[in-house]
């Protein structure tokens, strides 16, 4: 088995031994092992669904259900444009605009060199400094193009090397074999 490999299964073994193996712990691990990794791939979904002795198709439900669950690798910064009343109003569409020209991708998806993933929120809670946006968890507001542009070169500039490469070390939970079916897994309330 692969180095790497290993470390992973190790490391995952290791977030399994905190817990209880019951299905109450289930949201906990998956919490935990998405810190570790970055996202929740199919082996690890697989093997948690083991050691907990339930049905695979339920872990993919709850890891599908919530928003904070990510099944596939995202990007080494998370830039999220808010599309809420008070920025809508003030042009936020102008700004995923350019955004999505300055990375190249649309809202939803990661840069081919694993950098940036664009995402759409509903309110950063700064609408007073609309339109506004978070880059990995710090929020900018008053935004206008040249602004956006100089954040992201800010960003990239201050990045050594295209590190996330790591990440994908793991292949993606292809979305065919997720069995989300829309309804919160055990009546659980949606997170959004
Ligand atoms: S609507 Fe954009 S910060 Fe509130």
């Amino acid at each position: 088995m692969p180095q790497d490999r290993r470390v992973s299964q190790d490391t995952l073994d290791e977030i399994l031994s905190r817990h209880p193996r019951e299905k109450g712990s289930l949201i906990a691990i998956l919490q935990e092992t998405q810190e570790e990794f970055g996202f929740l791939g199919k082996d690890k979904l697989k093997r948690i669904a083991g050691a907990l002795k339930v049905s695979e198709a339920m872990v993919f439900g709850v890891a599908t259900f919530y928003a904070q669950f990510h099944l596939t690798p995202r990007g080494r910064h998370i830039v999220r444009v808010c599309l809420g009343t008070a920025c809508h109003v003030r042009g936020g569409e102008k700004i995923l605009e350019a955004l999505s020209e300055k990375l190249g991708i649309e809202a939803g998806a990661t840069t081919e060199d694993m950098m940036f993933t664009l995402e759409r929120v509903a309110c950063l809670g700064a609408c007073g400094l609309s339109p506004t946006m978070m880059v990995d968890g710090k929020t900018y507001g008053r935004l206008n193009r040249k602004k956006v542009s100089d954040i992201l070169d800010g960003v990239g500039s201050a990045e050594p090397e295209a590190a996330a490469g790591a990440l994908a070390a793991e292949p993606p939970v292809d979305a065919g074999t997720v069995t989300a079916t829309g309804q919160p897994p055990d009546g659980a309330a949606r997170i959004v």
